[in-house]
C-alpha cells in the first residue's frame, strides 16, 4: 500500500507502531504504552548549499515521524539527499531550515545516544576486534563493570565468536562489517543511523547480513533510518519505506511494510513482499 505524504498517514504517525509491530517476538512491557509518541520527529527540514542563487537544494521540506523501535529505510537516486538527511539527524549538520528532534530535544549536535555506520567499516587496525569493539566505551572513559559483558553478547549476537583477537585485515569485509555494528550496538545507542553499511560488500555476503541484522534488530528493538540503494533489502528490512525524490531532494512516498515479523529470509518469496517491492519501484517512477 503506498501512502502519498507522511501527513496524509491518519494522523504525524498513521497506524501506531506496536500495531504494526505485533509479531515481533517482544515482551509486552517493552511495547511503548504511549501509543505511538514519536521518538524521532523531523520536522519541515529543508538543506541548501552554496550561495542562496545559484546554490543546491539538497533537501526540500522533509517531514517523517519515527517511532520508538521503528526501522526506517530512505531509499531513492543518488543525489537526492539521503546522506545529507542523515547527517542532519545525528547533529553532524545543521539544517538551513526546520529541526530534528529526540525524545522532544532538539538535535544540534553529535551526540552518545545517536550511533552512526557507514559503508566503510573504519576501524583501528592496531586494536583487535574487540579492542575495536570496546572503543565507544574508551572514548567516553566509561569504566563501567559489565562493559566486557556486554561486548561479549554483541560478539556472540553478530557470530564473531572465536574472532575476538584477530586484528581488521585478517576479517573479510563482511565481518569488518559486523566488528562496525558491535561498535555501534555496544554503546547501546536510542537511535542507530545506518549509511549503506552492505553498500560495498558482493550480494550473498549482504543478504546474510540483512538477515542478521533482521535478527538483531528484532532481538535489540533499535530504532533505525537505514539507507540504501537497494529497494529488496529496504523491503526487507523495514517497517516503513521513505521513497525519496532528486532535485529538490524530497519524500515522494512512503510505503508501509507489513510483512510478518521475525522476518526471516524466506518472506522473499512470498507475494507480499513482491507486492511491497512494486509498490517502492512504482513510487521511485521505475514502473
Ligand atoms: N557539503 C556539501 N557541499 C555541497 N553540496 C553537497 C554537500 N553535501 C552534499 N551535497 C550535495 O547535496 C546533494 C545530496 O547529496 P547526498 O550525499 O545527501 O546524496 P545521497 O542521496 O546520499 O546520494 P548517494 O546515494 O550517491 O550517496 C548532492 O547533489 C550533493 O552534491
Ligand atoms: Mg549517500
Amino acid at each position: 500500500m503506498v501512502k502519498n505524504q507522511p501527513e496524509q498517514r491518519g494522523g504525524v504517525l498513521g497506524r501506531s507502531a506496536p500495531a504494526r509491530r505485533a509479531n515481533r517476538r517482544l515482551d509486552p512491557a517493552e511495547v511503548p504504552r504511549d501509543g505511538g509518541t514519536p521518538l524521532v520527529a523531523i520536522e519541515g527540514v529543508s538543506k541548501a548549499f552554496g550561495a542562496r542563487e545559484t546554490g543546491l537544494v539538497a533537501l526540500q521540506d522533509v517531514n517523517l515521524s519515527i517511532t520508538d523501535g521503528e526501522f526506517i529505510s530512505l531509499v531513492g537516486p543518488s543525489g537526492c539527499g539521503k546522506s545529507t538527511l542523515l547527517k542532519i539527524v545525528s547533529g553532524l549538520l545543521p539544517a538551513s531550515r526546520g529541526q530534528v528532534t529526540l525524545g522532544g530535544e532538539r538535535i544540534v549536535s553529535p551526540r552518545r545516544d545517536i550511533g552512526m555506520m557507514f559503508q566503510t567499516a573504519t576501524l583501528f587496525p592496531w586494536r583487535t576486534v574487540k579492542r575495536n569493539i570496546m572503543l565507544p566505551f574508551d572514548i567516553a572513559r566509561d569504566k563501567r563493570t559489565d562493559r566486557e559483558a556486554r561486548v561479549a553478547e554483541v560478539i556472540q549476537l553478530t557470530g564473531l565468536d572465536g574472532f575476538e583477537n584477530n586484528y581488521p585485515r585478517e576479517l573479510s569485509g563482511g565481518m569488518q562489517q559486523r566488528v562496525a555494528l558491535c561498535r555501534l550496538l555496544v554503546s547501546n545507542p536510542r537511535l542507530m543511523l545506518l549509511d549503506e553499511p552492505f553498500g560495498a560488500l558482493d550480494e550473498f555476503t549482504r543478504e546474510r547480513l540483512n538477515v542478521e541484522l533482521a535478527r538483531i534488530s528484532e532481538l535489540e528493538r533499535k530504532t533505525t533510518i537505514f539507507v540504501t540503494h537497494n529497494i529488496t533489502e529496504a523491503v526487507f528490512l523495514s517497517d516503513r519505506v521513505v521513497v525519496m525524490g532528486t532535485r529538490p531532494g524530497r519524500v515522494l512516498d512512503i510505503v508501509d511494510i507489513e510483512l510478518p515479523r521475525p522476518r526471516r529470509a524466506g518472506v522473499i518469496a512470498t507475494h507480499e513482499y513482491s507486492d511491497r517491492v512494486g509498490d517502492v519501484r512504482r513510487a521511485l517512477g521505475l514502473v
